[in-house]
């Protein structure tokens, strides 16, 4: 067997169908009861053998995009090289697609991305579960971009359990102008609540999810981050308007924004929010993407 000169892997974005938040932790995070869903929204992360790790990105909002050891992919390659025993001498090609500090987990994608493509480049054999621990160990939504489809993670994300879905779910997404911090919207959310109740999942919503009824999933999509986000980010409350105005079903901030998610019924309608959108001056732009979408797959050297 030759030795691939390169191997890509094709990741989803995700929204946060809902996400109830608990107190901060010791550790500073927060407990979860985080309904993941993948859509149809991907990067590529290419790797190719080269004399020292290296990260290249190209696509909207590259330059935001840090090209150091920082970033999710090349810790990600550091990760696998380390637990191997071997050299990162990796060049990372990310080509993205997914919307950059948006709250849709760009940058959690490319990390498991790395980590399947330099799994498959080294022929490491690692099972599934050591992937998903060298995932837990980078980031709390990284796990669920390798797995994709639909899971609640619960702990401070990380613990996942997938759920089953039976229909496909169509979303328009409202790109901001600007990004939020994770860590601060968090701090907002401190501020603003400070008797957190346990998070739970809602029992209605895993049922809209499993039978596939897009109508039932709006009424209970829920964020509760999202006070948080409008607090530091006030002008995403006229997006939301925008695109409920237009004929979405519902409209939510996805996980610590500042992307706008909205559910609609079908293709359609998704084209007419979307261009409602676009023509307010409300965002930066907005993508349509279906769910659920497959995790992080292997999809070359192509033939
Ligand atoms: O796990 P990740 O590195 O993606 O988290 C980024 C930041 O988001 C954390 O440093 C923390 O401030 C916040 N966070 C949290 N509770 C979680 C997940 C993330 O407070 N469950």
């Amino acid at each position: 067997m030759t030795t691939p000169r390169s191997i890509t892997v094709r990741v989803p974005a995700k929204v946060n169908a809902q996400l109830a938040v608990g107190a901060a932790r010791p550790d500073g995070f927060h407990d979860l009861a985080n309904v993941f869903l993948a859509v149809g929204l991907y990067d590529e992360v290419t790797v190719t053998p080269a004399d020292e790790l290296r990260v290249t990105c190209e696509g909207p909002g590259a330059d935001q995009v840090p090209l150091d050891r920082t970033n999710l992919a090349a810790r990600a390659a550091e990760a696998l090289a380390a637990r191997y025993g071997r050299r990162a001498g990796v060049h990372l090609h990310i080509a993205k697609d997914i919307p950059v500090a948006g709250g849709m987990a760009g940058g959690s994608a490319d990390g498991a991305a790395a980590l399947v493509a330099c799994d498959a480049l080294w022929g490491t054999g690692a099972s599934r579960a050591e992937l998903l621990d060298i995932c837990a160990e980078l980031g709390s939504d990284v796990p669920f971009s390798l797995v994709g489809g639909a899971a609640l993670g619960t702990g401070r994300g990380e613990k996942l359990q997938e759920l089953p879905v039976g229909g496909t779910f169509h979303w328009v997404f409202a790109v901001a102008d600007g990004g939020l911090s994770t860590p601060a919207v968090y701090g907002e959310f401190d501020r603003l609540t400070p008797e957190a109740p346990a998070p739970e999942a809602s029992a209605a919503l895993l049922e809209a999810l499993r039978t596939g009824d897009a109508a039932a999933l709006a009424g209970a999509l829920a964020n509760d981050l999202q006070p948080a986000a409008l607090s530091l980010f006030p002008s995403l409350a006229d997006t939301l308007r925008t695109g409920t105005a237009a004929g979405a079903l519902a409209g939510i901030v996805s996980g610590s924004g500042p992307t706008t998610a909205f559910l609609v019924r079908d293709p359609e309608s998704a084209g007419r929010v979307a261009e409602a959108l676009r023509a307010s001056g409300t965002c930066r732009t907005a993508r349509v993407a279906a769910s659920p979408a497959p995790g992080a797959t292997v999809t070359g050297p192509r033939p």
